[in-house]
């Protein structure tokens, strides 16, 4: 028997009723929808529709249901299409008619977004729990190879170099900024629709902020039209997943580049790579790779809500039911690629040889020794123009920059139509000056600025990370 049959004759056929079944799915809402069902019973006691007793009684039957679903022993009935039937039933079986008063001044379409929003709350939170493992990680990996020199890329060409540190907290930035996205959808996304009803407001005198306070909802939604149909909190919460899974697949991306041996920066250990079932030689990144792989599921599931939601009438619409399956799978891939990455970082071997090896490669000190002519009075261009002329001679010999010869360094300074230039070509001490800033290590000295790759700031913005984690 349909809740809602009364006023049908005829049954429903069972192509339909399959169609529109949601229980596999909105099963996952259960534990929320117990908690919701809860406070809405100290609702209708204030408002005076069930007594003192009934709601005891409602109280009791709903704790143990979810006792029941906490032991796994409730079993869903397909045939009860969504999980609020399903609970509804199984709260009758288990105490009797008074069950039937629970429905009153609520319509699944506000008990389904409060479920939802209970839901996101409290995955959110562990989401950012998650989040916040994987920069301890990086901050940890970053503190014990504090002093390690890499090369920077930009269009994959070697730029500059930078402390490995720096680039591992250039993770940790965009990690905070998705904490704070999804801290800010789960505030939005923290008020009550209990009380919406289907869509003009229940029809009882329910104390709706009572209720709200009493399931940690920061207030109340003030409109029952919007709040009934309303998704932007989903929408929003899964703007912030595709970012974060974005942000993941970055990491994953360079991972797969650093630990093939052709680069040689990194290892990952054995339990965070696989082999491969015909090459015996193989060691494969696959862990990094399902995240990289995975992050696209999450970004057309964003899309797909916003496709669902961009062709509604306002109020609730059965579409909406559709939003629940991209939901949960993207944040379950965002809590396994968390959980995956934090683990395959903190195993992480790093070669800091090699790493310093490459970041000699590539002449990639060539601006810091034109800063280094800028500060001898040359203009910047010219200086660019000359030590462009330097890399091509360097790179005629095979040698690097702090190899060149005080000769080879004079031609190129005597080539250039800059007066301070010329003059430096005459001057003998000008080619020891400028090799003594083609070093890697002179380079990152030269980035001394807030955000910048010197050692005392990359040290600064590590401490800073540690204490905001937590981490000695
Ligand atoms: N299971 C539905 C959902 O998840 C809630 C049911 C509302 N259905 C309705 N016909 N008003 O959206």
């Amino acid at each position: 028997m349909k809740t809602w049959g009364g006023r049908f004759e005829g049954r429903p056929d069972p192509r339909a009723a399959d169609f529109g079944r949601s229980i596999e799915v909105d099963a996952e809402l259960a534990l929320d929808d117990i908690d919701g069902s809860i406070a809405h019973v100290s609702g209708l006691e204030r408002a005076g529709v069930v007594s003192a007793a009934e709601a005891r009684t409602l109280r009791a039957g709903l704790a143990g249901l979810r006792a029941d679903l906490e032991a796994g022993t409730v079993t869903w009935d397909p045939a009860l299409e969504d999980v609020h039937m399903n609970l509804e039933f199984a709260l009758e079986a288990r105490v009797g008619p008074v069950a039937r008063k629970l429905h009153t001044g609520r319509s699944r379409n506000d008990q389904v977004s409060t479920d939802l929003r209970l839901w996101l709350r409290r995955t959110t939170d562990e989401l950012d729990a998650r989040i916040v493992g994987l920069e301890r990680a990086l901050v940890q990996l970053a503190q014990r190879h504090a002093g390690a020199l890499m090369p920077a890329h930009t269009h994959v060409q070697p730029a500059q170099p930078v402390l490995f540190a720096h680039h591992l907290l250039a993770y940790v930035e965009m990690l905070e900024r998705d904490r704070g996205r999804l801290a800010d959808a789960r505030r939005r996304a923290n008020v009550s629709p209990l009380g919406s009803g289907a869509i003009a407001g229940a029809g009882f005198r329910l104390d709706r902020e009572a209720v709200a306070a009493e399931l940690g909802f920061d207030g109340v939604t003030h409109n029952s039209i919007d709040a009934s149909g309303d998704r932007d909190f989903v929408a929003e919460t899964l703007a912030g997943v595709a970012l974060a899974m974005v942000h993941l697949s970055r990491l994953a991306e360079e991972l797969v580049w650093w630990s093939n041996p052709r680069f040689g920066f990194v290892r990952l250990s054995d339990a965070f790579s696989t082999g491969s079932s015909m090459l015996p030689n193989k060691r494969n990144p696959d862990p990094a790779e399902l995240v990289r792989g995975r992050a696209p599921r999450v970004i057309g599931n964003v899309t797909g809500i916003l496709a669902m939601l961009k062709g509604l009438p306002l109020g609730y619409q059965r579409d909406l039911q559709e939003d629940k399956a991209p939901l949960f799978e993207s944040c379950a891939i965002l809590r396994g690629s968390l959980e995956v990455m934090a683990g395959a970082i903190g195993e992480l071997e790093v070669d800091e040889a090699r790493m310093a090896e490459a970041a000699g490669e590539g002449f990639i000190t060539a601006v810091a020794v034109a800063d280094r002519l800028v500060e001898r009075g040359v203009a910047f261009r010219a200086a660019h123009h000359v030590v462009g002329a330097l890399v091509r001679a360097a790179e005629a010999r095979r040698a690097q920059l702090d190899e060149l010869t005080d000769e080879e360094i004079a031609t190129a300074l005597g080539e250039s139509d800059d007066e301070a230039a010329l003059a430096l070509a005459q001057d003998p001490a000008a080619g020891a000056d400028l090799r003594s800033q083609a070093t890697p290590i002179a380079a990152i000295g030269r980035a001394d600025v807030i955000g910048g790759t010197a050692p005392a700031r990359v040290a600064a913005e590590l401490a800073a990370a540690a204490a905001r984690l937590g981490i000695a």
